[in-house]
């Protein structure tokens, strides 16, 4: 049988344990299947523009605890690529380069998104094969992605710190967590890491109710509080704006119309990138309470992976690299119960996991007396 050759590219924002996933498929396919390995340089750009090298067994040493990606990343989408200032459809320049080079498939490890791309290219005849990474822990098909793990103990001990502070000042801390329009991370870390408040999008707040547990907490004793709260929790108010856009985008026929609700929404969206130090601020007046706001950002994506994503992704990538040697694609190699399995494409992209109403995490966090803001 003639040597297999697969490309791999790394899509979306970057996490910690793309370049343990990319070890994992490298190494098994070096090792066990003589396969051929191309990387391509900052995802799907890289391929509708042919940038590659070979990776071998040198560039695979080494790379396992580097955060990152040494691919280089990018949020670029096969269908509406910017070229020379144009948004492009480069689909078939990413199936000619696909053709060129002979692949046999090409992996593409990434989150949600990536996940839409992947089966937009599978849907243009090409063999693809995802991977589930992100902080955000929200793709579905999959019990976790990798990168979540290292995040989730960067906010928790981000959070551990805060403790000291707030309480040696007596002071409100609000930090704000990642994890886009999902709860997973800040609901994570905010247990963890003992917050008195944890503020999801999955569950809409009201800042008088967030007071009145702060005040509460005064009066017994305990003066300083820990609010947890995600980048895209929303106020009660808000999240009805957005319910009603969503059902309004969903019952739109017209694709003008659609394209107008869905600007709307994004400029909704847009509008409460202050929601934090608003509603700092807001606390601050309604508790007499000093209140500081700490921002974590993308120190929660970065440097090295920890054990478990290192586990997660070589795990993962290692079964790629047999389930490519099967001939399986159309399929994201995905985590259940401690098994890597091959999920369609199709039961994944454009499905986002939030966290469950019913979710064991939320009963936990109320038991031990903390206050979601509803
Ligand atoms: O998807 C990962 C993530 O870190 C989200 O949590 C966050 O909303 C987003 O990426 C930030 O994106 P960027 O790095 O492009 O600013």
């Amino acid at each position: 049988m003639p040597q297999k050759q697969i490309g791999i590219l790394t899509a979306g924002g970057d996490a910690p344990g793309l370049n343990a996933a990319i070890r994992g498929i490298g190494k098994t396919a070096l090792e066990h299947y003589d396969m051929q390995i191309l990387g391509f340089r900052k995802g799907f750009r890289g391929v509708a523009q042919n940038q590659s090298s070979v990776l071998s067994g040198d560039h695979l040493a080494g790379i396992l605890t580097q955060g990152g990606t040494i691919l280089g990343t990018s949020r670029d989408k096969p269908h509406k690529m910017t070229i020379g200032g144009k948004s492009m459809d480069m689909t078939d320049a990413i199936v000619e380069t696909y053709e060129q080079l002979h692949l046999d498939c090409l992996v593409c490890l990434g989150g949600g998104g990536t996940q839409k791309n992947a089966l937009h290219l599978k849907k243009a005849g090409l063999n693809i094969m995802s991977l589930p990474k992100t902080i955000d822990n929200d793709v579905a098909g999959t019990d976790m992605t990798f990168g979540f793990d290292t995040a989730l103990g960067i906010a928790t001990e981000a959070i551990d710190r805060l403790h000291s502070t707030a309480h040696s000042h007596h002071r409100i801390i609000v930090a704000e967590l990642m994890g886009h329009n999902a709860g997973w991370l800040t609901l994570g870390a905010g247990i963890a890491g003992g917050a008195d408040v944890i503020l999801i999008p999955e569950i809409p707040y009201q800042v008088e109710s967030i007071a009145e547990a702060i005040k509460k907490r005064v009066q017994s004793g305990k003066r300083f509080s820990i609010v947890a709260v995600a980048e895209g929790a929303l106020t009660l108010k808000q999240h009805q704006t957005v319910d009603r856009l969503n059902e309004e985008i969903a019952a739109a026929d017209d694709k003008s119309l659609r394209k107008q609700l869905k600007s709307r929404l994004r400029q909704h969206e847009q509008v409460h990138i202050n929601n934090t130090l608003d509603l700092s601020r807001q606390l601050e007046e309604l508790t007499g309470l000093e209140s500081r706001t700490s921002i974590l950002g993308h120190l929660q994506r970065g440097g090295t992976p920890s054990a478990g994503d290192r586990i997660l992704a070589t795990h993962l990538g290692a079964a790629a690299a047999d389930l490519i040697n099967e001939g399986q694609y159309g399929i994201m190699v995905a985590y259940r119960n401690g098994e890597a399995v091959g999920v369609p494409l199709e039961e994944v992209a454009g499905v986002k996991k939030l966290v469950p109403g019913d979710h064991p995490w939320i009963e936990t966090a109320r038991k031990v007396g903390t206050s979601l803001g509803d």
